[in-house]
Order: C-alpha cells, then structure tokens, then sequence
C-alpha cells in the first residue's frame, strides 16, 4: 500500500454512514483495511443491509447514536474504544438532512414562511450536530495528539441554490418549490467551524477539513430536476455516488498532512462559472 493513502488499521468513524454517500465512504474505507464505525441514529438489522455493507467483517461495526444527543456519542464513543482498543483515528462528520424537490410545500414553500421550527431542526442535525460530533469524537482525539477530521458540507453552503432549476415544480403543482435556507444555512456554518476546529486543534495533531460535494444523481430524481441540475455542472453530469471517495481517502490519510482548516471542492465544476 501507498503509505501517502495507507489507513490499514486506523479506525474511523462515519456518521450517517447507512446513507448514499456515507455508504460509499464506508465500503471504501473498509476495503482500505480501516476499521469503519458506522454511527447512525436508526441501525438496521445486519442482515437486511448484507448486500451492501460487509456485516460479518471484523472491521466493521454499527453503533447507535443520534449526532444531536452528546449522551449517545459518548456512549459510542466508549463502545468502539472497547471494540477495537483505541480511540479513533478519523471522523467524518457525514451525518446531515436535506429538503428533496419532492418535500410538501409546508416545508419548501417562500423564506417569508419558512416554519421556524423545521429550521431548528436542520440547523441542529447538519451544524449542532457536527460540532457535538466534533466535542466528543474530535476532543478524544485530540487527547491523543492525532487525527483527521472531514466535515461534510455542499455547494449550497458555499453558493446559494439556484432557485430556477425548481421552477418547474410551480408548472406541475401550481405551488412554487423554494429550496429552504435552512440546509445552506447549516453547511456555511460547518465552513466556519472547520476553519474554527482546524486552528484550534493545529497544534494537537487533529486536522480538520471539508469536503464540499455537488449533487449525486440518484434514479427516483424528476428528469427535469436532474436536466435542468446538469446545465449547471460544466462537466455535464451529476456526481456518481462513490466519486467523493477520492477526495475522503485523501483527507483521511497521510497525503494531506500538511493540510488543515480549509475546504476540498468536488463539485464537477459547479463553483467554476
Ligand atoms: N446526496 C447529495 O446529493 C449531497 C450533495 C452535497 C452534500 N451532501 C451531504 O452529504 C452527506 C450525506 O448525504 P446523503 O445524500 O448520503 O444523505 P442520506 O440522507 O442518504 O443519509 C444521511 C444519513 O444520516 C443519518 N442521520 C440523519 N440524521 C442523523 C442524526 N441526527 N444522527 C445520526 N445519524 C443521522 C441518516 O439516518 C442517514 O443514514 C450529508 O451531509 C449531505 O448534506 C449530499
């Protein structure tokens, strides 16, 4: 193995890791010989994810805990230092809630009513919910002088969406989809924590970085969505699944030594033009 990309051993936590992306992170990081801890609010019996996830390996392990809940962190935390006797090496705060096109509209409709209290909650899963993950998974590692911790952001925290690849809700529905401010609100957030998290920790060996992703392309999108999404990505298609896991190995491993509490774009262009 490439030392630069080498993570054999290391263990590394994936929060959401059940998820489209997260899964992806999950089976790659697994086969690069880390042991993954998928942390996760809901777990699933193992044998209903056995096709897509190796349940049986020895490096491999689901722990339940709700990211906004510090209780449940820590007890995992406890839990995956029990099950492999160190505390992790890697923590990808992957875990986060978004508002598909297909949301009803109490809670897509006009900023000038965006309920209040849908904003709380995506505000607490996608920011309040990574900065405990960091206090915990982060606090513990930084008590060990190493580490390398990925926020997951998007191109939403970045830019604000564009709202006329929507538009073609109002034609079907007569009701205007908006795309909340609630999710960009919550990503831009993560920018500053990792700028934040990153200086603090650079001292103790901790990294900090995040990875901001464009669109994944996922079979039950409205072709319009997905046609009008791509006009906007000059390299002219919406993102595969697993082709963040790159740019994750990347973060994780000894290649990236020299980087901390910055940003890695791989959004297909997206922020280009
Ligand atoms: N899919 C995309 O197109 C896209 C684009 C840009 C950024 N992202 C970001 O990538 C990350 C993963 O996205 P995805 O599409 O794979 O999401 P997903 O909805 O498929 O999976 C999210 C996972 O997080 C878990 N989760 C949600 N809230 C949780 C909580 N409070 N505690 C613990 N687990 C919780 C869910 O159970 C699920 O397993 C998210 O942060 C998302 O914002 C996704």
């Amino acid at each position: 193995m490439d030392k630069l990309f080498d993570l054999a051993d290391r263990v590394i936590v994936v929060t959401g890791g059940l998820g489209q992306i997260g899964r992806e992170f999950v089976v790659e990081l697994h086969n690069r010989g880390a042991k993954v801890a998928v942390v996760n609010r809901k777990l699933p019996d193992k044998a209903a994810i056995a096709d897509r996830f190796p349940v049986d390996s020895p490096n491999f392990g689901l722990f339940k805990a709700d990211i906004v809940k510090k209780r449940e962190l820590r007890s995992a935390l406890d839990e995956i230092k029990e099950r492999w006797g160190k505390v992790p090496h890697g923590l990808v705060n992957n875990a986060g809630v978004d508002t598909q096109p297909s949301a009803p509209p109490e809670v897509s409709g006009p900023f000038e009513f965006f309920p209040e209290e849908v904003w709380r909650e995506v505000v607490d899963i996608n920011l309040t919910g990574t900065f405990l993950s960091c206090q915990i998974f982060g606090g513990a590692m930084a008590s060990e002088g190493r580490g390398s911790i990925v926020n997951v952001g998007s191109i939403y925290g970045l830019l604000s969406p564009i709202q006329d690849i929507y538009a073609y809700k109002f034609e079907e529905t007569g009701t205007p989809f908006v795309k909340p401010i609630a999710y960009s609100a919550s990503k831009s957030g993560l920018t500053n924590l990792t700028h934040y998290l990153g200086t603090y920790w650079a001292k103790k060996g901790v990294r900090v970085n995040l990875l901001v992703p464009s669109g994944v392309g996922r079979a039950d999108q409205d072709p319009r969505f997905v046609k009008n999404y791509t006009a906007r990505l000059p390299i002219g298609h919406m993102a595969k699944a697993d082709e963040y896991n790159g740019a994750m190995v990347f973060l994780l491993a000894d290649a990236s030594l020299y980087m901390t509490g910055t940003q890695l774009v791989v959004d297909g262009g997206w922020t280009a033009w």
